[in-house]
Order: C-alpha cells, then sequence, then structure tokens
C-alpha cells in the first residue's frame, strides 16, 4: 500500500494520548509547554519517554538543563494547553499566569497539576523531526487523588497533534 498522509493522520490521531504541560529550565530561563507524547518505558528504573520538536525551546532547555517535569493535569481545565503551545511568559513564580514552583531538579513543576513527575535525562535518541528524551522518574507526587482518573486527554480538546508533517508543527 502506498503511504498514504491522512491514512496515517487518522491512524495515529486514533492512539489515545494524555495531555500534560513538560517543565523545563535551564538557568533563569524557564518554560511550560503542552505535550501529548508521554510514555512509559522502563520498570527498573522507572523510565518516562517524551519526544520533543527538535526546534523547540523546551527541546534545549532539557538538553541543557538535563531534567524535566511531567505535569498531569484535570481534564476539566483545557484552557491552559492554548497559551502553552508557544514559548510560555515567565513572571515571578508564574509561568504564563499559572503558580510554578522549583523542583528537586530544579525545572518548574505545576502547583495546579493533579500529579507530577520529575525526570532527569537517562538517554536522548535522535528522531528526525524530533528528539526522545528518556527520563528517571527521581520525583514524583500526587496533589489531588480526587482527580487523577480524569486526567486532561487529547480528546478532551479540539487539537490535534503528530500524523505527517504540516504547517504550524
Ligand atoms: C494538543 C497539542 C499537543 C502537542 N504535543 C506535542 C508533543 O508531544 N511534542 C512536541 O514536541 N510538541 C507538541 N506540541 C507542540 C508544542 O506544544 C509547541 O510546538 C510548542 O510551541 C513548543 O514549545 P516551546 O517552543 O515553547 O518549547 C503539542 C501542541 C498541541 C497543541
Amino acid at each position: 500500500m502506498p503511504l498514504v498522509p491522512t491514512t496515517i493522520n487518522k491512524i495515529m490521531w486514533s492512539i489515545p494520548n494524555i495531555l500534560c504541560l513538560i517543565g523545563s529550565r535551564h538557568e533563569d530561563e524557564w518554560n511550560g509547554m503542552t505535550q501529548s507524547w508521554v510514555t512509559q518505558v522502563a520498570m527498573e528504573p522507572v523510565l518516562v519517554a517524551v519526544s520533543i520538536d527538535a526546534t523547540a525551546v523546551t527541546n534545549r532547555l532539557i538538553k541543557d538543563g538535563g531534567s524535566f517535569s511531567v505535569n498531569i493535569w484535570d481534564r476539566s481545565n483545557t484552557r491552559p494547553f492554548v497559551k502553552f503551545s508557544k514559548p510560555a511568559t515567565k513572571d515571578g513564580e508564574t509561568l504564563n499566569g499559572l503558580p510554578v514552583r522549583e523542583g528537586v531538579t530544579g525545572v518548574p513543576v505545576f502547583r495546579d497539576a493533579i500529579a507530577y513527575l520529575e525526570c532527569t535525562v537517562w538517554e536522548t535518541v535522535a528522531c528526525g523531526t524530533h528528539d526522545l528524551f528518556i527520563g528517571e522518574v527521581v520525583d514524583a507526587d500526587i496533589v489531588n487523588a480526587d482527580v487523577l482518573g480524569d486526567v486532561a486527554r487529547m480528546e478532551d480538546t479540539r487539537m490535534k497533534y503528530g500524523g505527517v508533517r504540516r504547517g504550524g508543527h
């Protein structure tokens, strides 16, 4: 079968994905970014992989800073994902107006996340348009157990990510 872009898109978009915010930092530069490609890839150590566009600010900050946070979000509040699909504005202890704190690895952790993981980069795999950062989980907490079963997912928004390359991302 010839590869048909719309077919690839439909198949890729049919795979369920979380929506979360990735926190990254190098020195005084902090960022948060909307992310859907997140998955666990090992149990011992507990490794989590995030694949990040090679041109993203977050990509540079993770390479230079060596760590990242995965901030799990309540599905009833998907508005932040729109704002965090471009580089975030830091103002005091906030990113795009959302409160953050410095995690144990130095990266921003969103105070409004329902749970978070902090990871140090264990391995980086170049994947064409993206780099796959495999992170070892070094800190984690559940902030709001009541809604942990209701984490934000791609299907909660009208946004899409993935499939074949197109203008925009
Ligand atoms: C719904 C949605 C999901 C996204 N998922 C990813 C992803 O998994 N990986 C990625 O590299 N970019 C993803 N993006 C794109 C980034 O959020 C966007 O390119 C951002 O501008 C890059 O962030 P930065 O330059 O501020 O670091 C997604 C965007 C949207 C709207």
